[in-house]
């Protein structure tokens, strides 16, 4: 048992102890009196409480922006942590923070905090040096931070002048330290929570198996709302953020095994070539900063009706692997959603993986997501389309959507329409089948009637876009999404 928690912050050891676990590290910022780190939403949407962390044993991953109002401190334990206090060398602003007041960025001053933590870590982003003004990635970069009073140019341009300059930092400091050793397990207890973070599986399902009723946590994007909004402590976390067997992306010829602690920008890195279909999508999910935070496993786990990765994985005929003490098992991830948030992961068992196979090269396949505004907002409804025909007949149809039905689903009856005839052709059968099963719901995003036509319409889309070529990867400035509407949603995920 771990009594305190440890971590640098801005170059200084820290120590914390008799604190709950589910304290976030906003909260404990702000409490000990940084408050240079500001609140806005408390939900991961404004980017005003974005902080910089590093992995001492991965700092080949480089610096990652993330939103401290939904980081619970335990997941700080061993990381490097640097917040807009620790940047300025006496009088002499950091680079990111001369370039916002160069490039006029900042009018009333509560977002500039956030956004000079993002430009930090483009500071850091060898891959953005020599970006093109109109690069994609540098709104990428910002699209997770809001401000509402300078307008984004001037920020964009403080982005632009100091992306991929890699300044002689702390942060730089902390990254070229040689790799530490693993992080180890972790136990910690304080003001009646308990927080472990095991290093090996089978200490994870052991103690789940001890403690069916402990709650799982990966990146705490979702459960971080339950900590915020519904004001819960939970009593015993078990968190998988250190069991290496569920982090990464492995390739063997065409399969695909994705660990289920791998977070989505991780897996949007290595999916730009090994799998674009996902990346697509990727794209599209959340914000920079919560694409550093959030996990596949933790968003199949989670089980929204209107989760962007299970239509994308469901499409790709995706199997999930479980683990428990009484041993392992594999399901095809369509009998993985049992009901509205429901699946069919045991009490006692833990999500390892997601295994899949690439679809053919001459598959006919895409991804769209639809929202009310592009960047940072969730779906009204996503799709997901596999179709491959041979000498002219389908063979093989995965059509797949979230937003539709309790559960993201498969068009099964529209994909029965489809097989042995061809897409093109056929297409009338297969709407007329998928109008039949879906049963959308009508919400704030959208009536039922908006959802079953734009699920008829993305299907209607997906057949046009690959009439002539059978998959358009990402290119830069191209969009996946559809925007439905001009405002930001405010509903509940
Ligand atoms: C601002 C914001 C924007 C977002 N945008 C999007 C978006 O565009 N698209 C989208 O789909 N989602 C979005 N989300 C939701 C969320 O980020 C994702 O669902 C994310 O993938 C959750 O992963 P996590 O690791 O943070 O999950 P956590 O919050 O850690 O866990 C979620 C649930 O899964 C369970 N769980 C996690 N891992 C496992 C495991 N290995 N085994 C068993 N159970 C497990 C947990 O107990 C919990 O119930 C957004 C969230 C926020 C706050
Ligand atoms: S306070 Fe808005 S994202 Fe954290
Ligand atoms: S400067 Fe006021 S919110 Fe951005």
């Amino acid at each position: 048992m771990r009594p305190a928690l440890r971590f640098h912050l801005d170059g200084a050891p820290v120590e914390v102890t008799d604190l709950h676990p589910t304290t976030t590290l906003l909260r404990w910022l702000r409490a000990t009196g940084r408050t240079g780190t500001k609140e806005g939403c408390g939900e991961g949407d404004c980017g005003a409480c974005t902080v910089v962390v590093v992995d001492p044993a991965h700092p080949e991953r480089g610096p990652r922006a993330v939103n401290s109002c939904l980081v619970l401190l335990p997941q700080v334990a061993d990381l490097q942590l640097f917040t807009v206090e620790g940047l300025a060398q006496g009088a002499t602003l950091h680079p990111a923070q001369q370039a916002m007041v160069d490039a006029l960025g900042s009018q009333c001053g509560y977002c500039t905090p956030g956004f000079v933590m993002s430009l930090v870590e483009a500071c850091h982003r060898p891959d953005l040096r020599q970006a093109a003004p109109d690069d994609w990635r540098l709104d990428d970069q910002l699209c997770g931070n809001l401000c509402r009073c300078t307008g984004y140019r001037p920020i964009r341009d403080a982005l632009a002048r100091v992306a991929g300059t890699s300044p002689d930092d702390a942060v730089a400091t902390s990254l070229s330290a040689p790799p530490a050793s693993p992080r180890g397990s972790l136990d910690y207890q304080g003001d009646g929570g308990r927080f472990v973070a095991p290093d090996r599986l089978e200490d994870a399902i052991a103690l789940l198996a001890e403690h069916p009723d402990a709650r799982v946590v990966s990146g705490a994007t979702d459960l971080g709302l339950d900590v915020t909004r519904r004001h819960r402590r939970f009593p015993l976390l078990l968190s998988v953020a250190r069991i290496d067997e569920l982090d990464g992306l492995d390739e063997a010829g065409d399969a695909l095994r994705i660990g289920a602690a791998t977070s989505l920008s991780t897996l949007e890195a290595a999916t730009a070539t090994a799998l674009p279909l996902l990346h697509r999508m990727l794209r599209y999910f959340g914000s920079r900063q919560i694409k550093h935070r959030g996990t596949v496993g933790g968003n199949l786990c989670n089980a929204s009706p209107i989760g962007d990765l299970a239509p994308v994985l469901l499409a790709l005929d995706a199997r999930v692997e479980l683990a428990s003490v009484r041993g392992r098992r594999r399901l095809p991830l369509s009998e993985f959603f049992l009901g509205y948030r429901q699946t069919a992961v045991a009490p006692d068992e833990l999500l390892v993986a997601v295994h899949l196979r690439r679809p053919p090269p001459d598959a006919r396949r895409g991804a769209y997501k639809v929202s009310r505004r592009r960047e940072l907002d969730i779906s009204a409804v996503s799709a997901a389309f596999v179709v491959h025909e041979i000498d002219g007949a389908v063979a093989h149809a995965r059509l797949a959507f979230g937003g539709v039905a309790a559960t993201p689903v498969r068009a099964i009856d529209a994909e029965q329409a489809l097989l042995g005839g061809s897409l093109d052709a056929d297409l009338d059968a297969a709407l007329a089948a998928l109008s039949a099963q879906v049963r959308p719901i009508d919400d704030d995003r959208g009536s039922a009637w908006f959802r079953r036509t734009l699920a008829a319409n993305l299907l209607r889309g997906f057949v046009a876009e690959t009439a002539s070529v059978p998959f358009a990867p990402l290119a830069p400035g191209h969009s996946a999404t559809v925007a439905a509407g001009s405002q930001p949603s405010g509903a509940s995920r």
